[in-house]
């Protein structure tokens, strides 16, 4: 694996395999790799020629008061990481490559940035416009046929794939399932702020995911019923959330019950760590195997 700081590089280097056709992956990541980075880059591995992972702590994503100062870094365990993974190439453009004197552009992706994290009183669409301007620029810089993003950031992930439709961008983006620890904490690079007991008590968030889930299973479907089942669990835990919110899973629109496909989406604080997770319901389950006769 080869480590590249420049967009000149890094279009050097992946110019032999896109003349020879060959397909490019990439995994946008800001490090600190846990399994959740580390499935993004074995998928992209397993689906490409040519897999790219990069690696920048994006600041324009971070708002005022947010852990930018101290967002986990440790490039050198990562680079090993996803070396052992396979990666081709890991880029890691220091911040004035991404933004040299003079950068003046933002790319701001309309409605659903307003809502769950984006709502102004919560982080704001402004995180979402440094996400959308950054991913349109590494995306632009290496020139991917398939980008990876996790499922655990569900709203990014919607948000990512309108940038891509509206700007008809020509790239793939795959949606990778949440990987979590065995008692079903979400894997999250500000797991590192958790104490042992904040961990323990972070996993009320999955319960109550779980919780909402087997609501809707019973046919309790209505959002009143769905959220305060949520709520129930993370109250159980003392977990007081910024939001638990019930959204179509395609477009972020509002839902006043579980249909086909429904996000159930929440933020909490736990300890000095902002953790998020979400779940996609639906109201008639998801689709059973085909029944086995037994001998
Ligand atoms: P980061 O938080 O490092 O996450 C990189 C990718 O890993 C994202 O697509 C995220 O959804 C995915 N990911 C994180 N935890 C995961 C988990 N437990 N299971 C599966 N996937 C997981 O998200 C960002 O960086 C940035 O916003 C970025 C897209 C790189 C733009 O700066």
């Amino acid at each position: 694996m080869r480590t590249v700081r420049t967009v000149l590089d890094v279009r050097a280097a992946l110019a032999p395999a896109r003349g020879a056709g060959r397909s490019i992956g990439l995994v946008p990541t800001m490090g600190a790799f846990h399994e959740g980075h580390l499935s993004l880059m074995r998928r992209a591995r397993a689906e490409n020629d040519a897999v790219v992972v990069s690696l920048f702590v994006n600041p324009s994503q971070f708002g005022d008061g947010e852990d930018l100062a101290t967002y986990p870094r440790d490039d050198e365990r990562d680079a090993e990481l996803a070396a052992a993974e396979g990666a081709d190439l890991l880029f890691v453009p220091p911040p004035d490559e991404v933004y040299p004197e003079g950068f003046d552009t933002v790319v701001h992706v309309g409605a659903i940035t307003d809502v769950l994290c984006g709502e102004p009183a919560r982080r704001g669409a402004a995180h979402f416009d440094g996400v959308t301007t950054v991913v349109a620029k590494l995306l632009n810089m290496v020139g991917p046929h398939v980008a990876y993003f996790g499922q655990k950031d569900a709203q990014q992930a919607i948000v990512v794939k309108k940038l891509v439709r509206d700007l008809d961008m020509p790239v793939t983006i795959e949606v990778c399932p949440t990987v979590r620890e065995r008692n079903g904490l979400a894997l999250s690079s500000r797991n590192a702020y958790l104490t042992p007991a904040e961990r323990k008590r972070a996993t009320a968030l999955n319960r109550a995911l779980d919780a909402a889930q087997a609501a809707v299973a019973a046919g309790h479907g209505d959002a009143a019923t769905v959220l305060e089942t949520a709520d129930a669990e993370l109250a159980a835990a003392g977990i007081d959330p910024e939001y638990v919110e019930l959204r179509d899973a395609n477009d972020l629109s509002a839902v006043d019950s579980v249909g086909e496909s429904t996000l159930l989406a929440i933020a909490a604080p736990v300890g000095r760590a902002r953790l998020i997770d979400n779940r996609i319901l639906a109201a008639h389950g998801p689709a059973r195997p085909p029944t086995k006769g037994r001998r």
